[in-house]
């Protein structure tokens, strides 16, 4: 038998624990796959007395993960400690610099940190594999890089984050608030104590400004994305949104325009027909749309121990065969420096909910202020009679530009009969 690749790995969560139980599991095929064994020989992780479900005998145990970069006894290094900087980012620069080719589940380091680590990459040379940081189990990574490279890519989105999902779907079909499903999801494991990052949209962010990167061939740019998170998404506009046929998902979306790329993450209306709106509870998807491909759609678990071992595994098998890529697909030197556009000039069509007192004259007042910003009204919506109560009045307009919707917007929520801040969400046909 040839000789084994030898692994240490940092952090053993529910990923770490995922990744050696794989390994164990599934050792002949991973072998064939790799035309050598991976074996797992070191760890370190904060709690070595943990019940894991999995023995440790026979692994060196490290309990400074930095010691990995430096073991000898090593050829790669799996980091799964996560977080942009701290003892995550030392390790996979401790271990590229000492020659390790390493493996990460870690978003926010690639999405953060990824201009420095190409350069490093190119000026050192070695690996660095992060299929897990996208989308868990989904090969988004390869597929980008690797399967669509002869494409021109137009557009790159997804449902980037399984617990949003998971929120809106249980919202949807339950009828239950925001506020209600966020608390019940903490309660069953799903989401985090602190869900903010998470339900603010940053998780999906940094994925998206990696997938964007790859997509378009351009330095990752975190900064350049315009975020928004679920937090506001209301039960009431979830149901209206099905009556119009529409269903309400966070989705990360970059496309790129002779103008430049625009990057965004934020709730959108889908078509309930759409391939986005099928994506339910903690599924993700990714669809790219390449100029001699079409559209390509992959779905799949998003988290969890099986999946992101799987994309993990993956990234090992090429490093055990001696597979490499340039971090983001080509070399710095080439990528397209086009400029990122600002979400005001983003253009699209908008849904508005307004809680308005019910009386004669409301719609004309609001009407006139999109006339007056040159703003479209596709079709509109009034439930119930209230006399002296607010009652909701949506509005789907035709596309226009975001900077002319939030000055109608501010000029509406300023109306004397307009009773709630208006909700506003993109439509997007996906
Ligand atoms: N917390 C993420 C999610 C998974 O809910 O999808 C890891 O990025």
């Amino acid at each position: 038998m040839s000789t084994p690749l030898r692994l240490g790995i940092a952090g053993l969560g529910t990923v770490g624990g995922g990744v050696v139980q794989l390994l164990r599991r599934n050792a002949e095929i991973i072998a064939a796959r790799a035309g050598r064994p991976i074996e797992v020989v070191a760890v370190s992780a904060r709690d070595r007395a943990r019940d894991r479900g999995f023995g440790l005998d026979g692994l060196a145990w490290h309990k400074d993960p930095l010691a990995l970069a430096a073991d000898p006894a090593l050829d790669a290094v799996v980091e799964l400690i996560g977080g942009a900087e701290g003892p995550a980012r030392a390790l996979v620069e401790g271990a590229l610099d000492a020659g390790k080719p390493v493996v990460t589940a870690n978003k926010a380091l690639l999405a953060t940190h990824g201009v420095a680590l190409a350069q490093r990459l190119e000026a050192r040379g070695g690996i660095l594999g992060y299929e897990a940081a996208v989308a868990g189990g989904i090969p988004a990574i390869k597929a980008l890089r690797e399967g669509l490279a002869a494409n021109r890519i137009s557009r790159v989105a997804g449902i980037l984050n399984g617990t949003c999902n998971y929120i809106l779907t249980e919202m949807r079909q339950k009828g239950l608030a925001f506020e209600t499903v966020l608390r019940e999801a903490q309660a069953l494991g799903y989401a985090e104590a602190d869900p903010s990052f998470d339900i603010d949209g940053v998780d999906a962010a940094h994925k998206l400004a990696i997938l964007a990167a790859l997509a378009f061939g351009r330095p990752v740019d975190l900064g350049a994305l315009h975020i928004e998170g679920i937090r506001h998404v209301s039960a009431l506009d979830i149901a209206l949104a099905g009556e119009l046929g529409y269903r309400i998902k966070l989705l990360g979306i970059a496309s790129r325009s002779e103008a430049g790329v625009t990057a965004r993450v934020h709730p959108c209306m889908v078509p309930a027909d759409s391939p986005m709106a099928a994506v339910e509870g903690v599924f993700n998807a990714v669809l790219a749309e390449g100029d001699a491909v079409g559209r390509v759609v992959l779905q799949g678990r998003g988290a969890g121990a099986g999946p992101t071992a799987s994309a993990v595994v993956a990234d090992l098998i090429d490093i055990a065969r001696g597979r490499t890529a340039p971090l983001w697909g080509a070399a710095s030197e080439t990528l397209d420096a086009s400029p990122a556009v600002p979400m005001a000039a983003h253009r699209g069509a908008y849904y508005l909910r307004l809680m308005v007192v019910d009386r004669p004259g409301v719609i004309a007042d609001v009407t006139g202020v999109l006339r007056d910003a040159q703003i479209s009204l596709e079709s509109m919506l009034q439930r119930g009679r209230a006399p002296d109560e607010a009652v909701p009045v949506v509005l789907v307009t035709h596309e226009c530009e975001e900077s002319a919707m939030r000055e109608a917007l501010a000029r509406i929520a300023a109306l004397p009969a307009v009773m709630e801040p208006p909700a506003m969400i993109r439509i997007e046909g996906v």
